[in-house]
C-alpha cells in the first residue's frame, strides 16, 4: 500500500511525544498499520517557541489549512473550538481520515462532526478524548452496541482526584492541595476548567452520547465542581464508610414529562469504600459501566500525561490507517496532482 500523509496539528506536551513515536518507531507502527506513515507537517501558532529537538523544524508550519489539504489522515491535537472545528470539518470533507484529543470540540459540536465524518465516509476517532489512555470511547461505542448501556459513572478528572486524593490522605485544605497539585504539574496554573469541573462535564457529555446512543452536549450536563468542599467533608466522608469523589454520572431516567431520556451530571459524591471506584487514588481515572447483559464493567489508568494520551492517539492512528488499507481507499485525491492530464485536444483526435 502506498504510504500515508499524516499531518499533526498542535505541538503541545500530546503533539510533541505523537511526532516522537512517529519518528522513533516508524517501521513497527508501518507494519501494524498495514502502510507507511508520511509525516507531511505539523501545524503551530509560532514558528519561534522552543521545541522538542524530535520535532523536525522544517516540517512546522502556521498554515494549518494548507497542511490539512495535503493529508490522508489529520491527527487533531490544538485543542479548544477553532480552528479546530473549520480544521476537522475541512480534512473530513477533503476525505482525510481524522484523529482528534479535543473533548470540548466533541462536547460541544460531536454530533456534526459524526455526522460529517459518515457522510464522507472517512473515520473519526478521538479515544484519547476522554479519560486519556484508558481504553473507553471504543468499548463504549463499538464494543457494547449490541447490549444496552444502564449507567456509566466515571471519575474522569485526574487533577481534582489528586486534590482530593491529598486532602484525605495529607489532610489538607482545598487551597493548599490545588497548590500541591500544581507544583507537581497534575494541574493547570489556571485550575478553573478542572475544580468547576467543566472538563469532566465535557467528558461526561461524549460518554453519554455514545453509550446512550443519542445527543448530550456541555450544557445539557448538571456540574457541580469541588470548589466548595472543606477538609472537614472529607474527613465526615471517611468516618462514614465512604470516599469522596468527583463523578460523572450519565444514566436512563424518566423525563418530567414521562419519557425516556438521559441524565448526565457531574458532582462530588459520597463513594461507599468498598466500591471499586474508592481505591482510584491520586491522579488516575476509573469508569464503571453497568449493562444490561455484560453487567458491570472497569476501566481503569492514566487519564492524562504527554505517553498515555499519545497511547490512545497512535493507536487510533493505527486504526484508521488499517481501514483505510483494507477498505482500499486510498491516499486522498491530491496525492495524484502530478499527474499529466489529457487535454480535450488530444482526447478529441484519439477517440
Ligand atoms: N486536566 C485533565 C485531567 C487533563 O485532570 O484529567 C486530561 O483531560
Amino acid at each position: 500500500h502506498p504510504p500515508l500523509r499524516v499531518a499533526v496539528l498542535g505541538c503541545g506536551v500530546v503533539g510533541t511525544e505523537v511526532v516522537r513515536r512517529l519518528v522513533t518507531e516508524g517501521d513497527e507502527l508501518a507494519a501494524r498499520a498495514g502502510a507507511r506513515l508520511e509525516l507531511v507537517g505539523v501545524a503551530v501558532r509560532s514558528l519561534d517557541a522552543e521545541r522538542d529537538p524530535v520535532v523536525d523544524r522544517s516540517l512546522l508550519t502556521t498554515d494549518a489549512e494548507s497542511l490539512v489539504e495535503k493529508a490522508d489522515v489529520v491527527v487533531e491535537l490544538m485543542g479548544g473550538i477553532e480552528p479546530a472545528r473549520t480544521l476537522v470539518l475541512r480534512a473530513v470533507e477533503h476525505g482525510a481520515s481524522v484523529v482528534t484529543a479535543n473533548k470540548a470540540l466533541l462536547a460541544q459540536d460531536g454530533p456534526a462532526l459524526y455526522d460529517a465524518a459518515d457522510a464522507a465516509g472517512v473515520d473519526l476517532y478521538f479515544e484519547a478524548a476522554v479519560a486519556g489512555a484508558i481504553p473507553i470511547v471504543r468499548p463504549v461505542r463499538e464494543s457494547l452496541a449490541g447490549d444496552t448501556v444502564l449507567r456509566v459513572v466515571g471519575i474522569v478528572n485526574g487533577t481534582t482526584n489528586y486534590v482530593l486524593d491529598s486532602m484525605s490522605t495529607a489532610g489538607l485544605g482545598l487551597e493548599q492541595a490545588v497548590k500541591e497539585a500544581q507544583a507537581l504539574g497534575y494541574a493547570e496554573a489556571d485550575p478553573t476548567a478542572d475544580v468547576e469541573g467543566y472538563d469532566a462535564a465535557a467528558k461526561a457529555a461524549i460518554l453519554a452520547s455514545l453509550a446512550f446512543h443519542t445527543r448530550v452536549a456541555l450544557g445539557d450536563v448538571d456540574r457541580v465542581g469541588i470548589t466548595a468542599l472543606t477538609a472537614d467533608d472529607v474527613t465526615w466522608a471517611e468516618r462514614t464508610g465512604h470516599v469522596l469523589k468527583l463523578l460523572a454520572v450519565a444514566e436512563r431516567a424518566r423525563t418530567a414529562e414521562g419519557r425516556d431520556g438521559v441524565l448526565v451530571r457531574v458532582q462530588p459524591t459520597l463513594v461507599p469504600s468498598d466500591h471499586p471506584l474508592a481505591g482510584v487514588r491520586q491522579a488516575f481515572n476509573a469508569v464503571f459501566v453497568e449493562a444490561e447483559a455484560a453487567g458491570e464493567l472497569m476501566f481503569y489508568g492514566r487519564g492524562a500525561g504527554g505517553a498515555p494520551t499519545a497511547s490512545a492517539v497512535l493507536g487510533d492512528l493505527v486504526s484508521v490507517v488499517r481501514h483505510r488499507v483494507l477498505g482500499g481507499k486510498g491516499p486522498v485525491e491530491s496525492s495524484h496532482a502530478d499527474l499529466p492530464v489529457l487535454d480535450g485536444g488530444e482526447a478529441r483526435s484519439r477517440y
